[in-house]
């Protein structure tokens, strides 16, 4: 079988957690192939809700295989947070879940150097957060980084040799810190991995793709934030894209299946960072409240604004995504009208290509649909969606030249409808 696909098509929180959660009773193997503690995934079923971080959103369901694969970054501090949470919650993880031993270690200094950096840049902060990911890719791709296999070989040689550097540096910024304190949670961190199986994923994850079993990779952020082809310099430090899954995870591109591609039916964003469709007024405070959109672990209140068809054909072209997945239809559904930004007007041209820089400045042209103006939230199929509704999902099929295969209509699992195929 082949490895499918789900990633963000805008600037992260799609959805995806949830999403994941959904689809993981059809997979054998759930496995996450970049990024890190940067991800807050909500996963909400029987009343309660879970936000996981670095352990893949497959972990709730049945005795599923979840893999932390090679692309991602690791911090043994939140990991172990996150599996005592889980674990205390009455979800035992030590059979279920293995780690790639190539998977890059953050290390406490790098958090420090993410906030360093980002003090340093003023008003011109990326607004990262906070999680030490940029340094710690910025040390894998310079070949200076420890990894989750280095844990089993000469570890201290190579932790002191990474932090002795590192401390060179936070000199340079004037950066006053107590790394003693984060060195305790970091190295308990430690033991809490050694208590999992830590692989060769690469291999690992070949086999069950040849042995016949179904494998769903699972994104963080979007790709808005990837590193080549998102906002940048207001961009994560991964390829957040589908070839981030090959690289992330060591499957090569024709054992790629479905590109699951998942958004928002309006657009938020967290940090800075250009944002063409962003509203200022009681529409973006509207669909904040109504979209509870603050982040799902620092809780920064998110900015929103209309759909942007312009980034998000663009996403569909970068990745090839097979299938579209709306979600939070819920959250305009008291809406008279709704605008989706079909172009961009910049320097006074129009054009519906993304452009080299959205910092230069893209003022977005919109075409008005009607609202739906019907409760979503307790819809079970399809049959019941409205005209108006319909017309919505008609008009972006048709715009992005992709099927909307799922519809999101409210948090939890259950409020998740599946499209009938043809
Ligand atoms: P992820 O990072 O892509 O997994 O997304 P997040 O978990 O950061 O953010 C998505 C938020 O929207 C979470 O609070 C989810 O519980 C919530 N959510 C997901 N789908 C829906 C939906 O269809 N309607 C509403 N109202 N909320 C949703
Ligand atoms: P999930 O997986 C939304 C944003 C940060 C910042 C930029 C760089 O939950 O969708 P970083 O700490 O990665 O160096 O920050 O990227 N960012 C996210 N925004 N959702 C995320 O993850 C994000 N992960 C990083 O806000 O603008
Ligand atoms: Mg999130």
């Amino acid at each position: 079988m082949k490895v499918d696909v789900l990633l963000g098509l805008q600037w992260g929180d799609e959805g995806k957690g949830k999403v994941v959660d959904v689809l993981t009773p059809g997979y054998d193997l759930i496995t996450r192939f970049q990024g890190g503690p940067n991800a807050g995934h909500t996963l909400e079923f029987e009343g309660k809700k879970f936000v996981l971080r670095s352990i893949p959103s497959g972990i709730f369901q049945g005795d599923k295989i979840n893999v932390i694969g090679n692309g991602v970054v690791l911090d043994p501090a939140l990991f172990k947070a996150e599996v005592d949470a889980l674990e205390i919650s009455g979800h035992p993880l030590t059979e279920r879940l293995k780690i790639s031993k190539k998977a890059h270690l953050i290390l406490p200094t790098h958090r420090l150097l993410d906030a360093a950096y980002e003090s340093a840049k003023g008003a011109g902060k990326i607004g990262t957060t906070g999680k030490g990911i940029g340094p710690t890719y910025t040390d894998k791709v310079s070949r200076n980084g420890v990894r989750v296999g280095d844990i089993l070989y000469n570890f201290e040689e190579k932790y002191n040799a990474a932090i002795s550097r590192h401390k060179e540096i936070l000199k340079q910024y004037d950066f006053e810190y107590d790394l003693a304190s984060l060195e305790k949670d970091w190295f308990e961190g430690i033991e809490c991995i050694k208590r999992f199986d830590l692989i060769d994923s690469e291999h690992y994850v070949n086999d069950a793709i040849k042995s016949g079993k179904k494998v769903l990779a699972e994104g963080a952020q979007g790709t808005m934030l990837d590193i080549d082809f998102g906002s940048y310099p207001f961009v994560t430090s991964s390829n957040t894209i589908c070839a981030g899954a090959c690289t992330g995870l060591g499957v090569a591109p024709g054992n790629i299946g479905e590109v699951y591609g998942i958004f928002k039916a309006y657009c938020t964003r967290v940090g800075s960072g250009p944002f063409p469709t962003e509203l200022f007024d009681e529409t973006g405070d509207e669909m904040r409240n109504k979209g509870f959109e603050y982040g799902s672990v620092t809780g920064r209140p998110r900015r929103c604004g209309w759909i942007d068809l312009v980034a998000l054909k663009y996403a569909v072209m970068i990745n090839g995504v097979t299938q579209l997945i709306m979600m939070k239809s819920d959250v305009m559904d008291t809406f008279e009208t709704i605008n989706a930004c079909v172009a961009y007007k910049i320097n006074g041209v129009e054009t519906e290509q993304f452009p080299f820089d959205l910092n230069d400045g893209a003022e977005p042209v919109y075409v008005e649909l009607e609202g739906w103006k019907t409760d979503m939230t307790k819809i079970q199929s399809e049959d019941e969606f409205n005209e108006e509704f319909n017309a919505y999902l008609n008009f972006l099929e048709e715009e992005l030249e992709v099927p909307i295969k799922i519809v999101s209509v409210g948090p939890d699992r259950e409020q998740t409808i599946i499209r009938y195929t043809e």
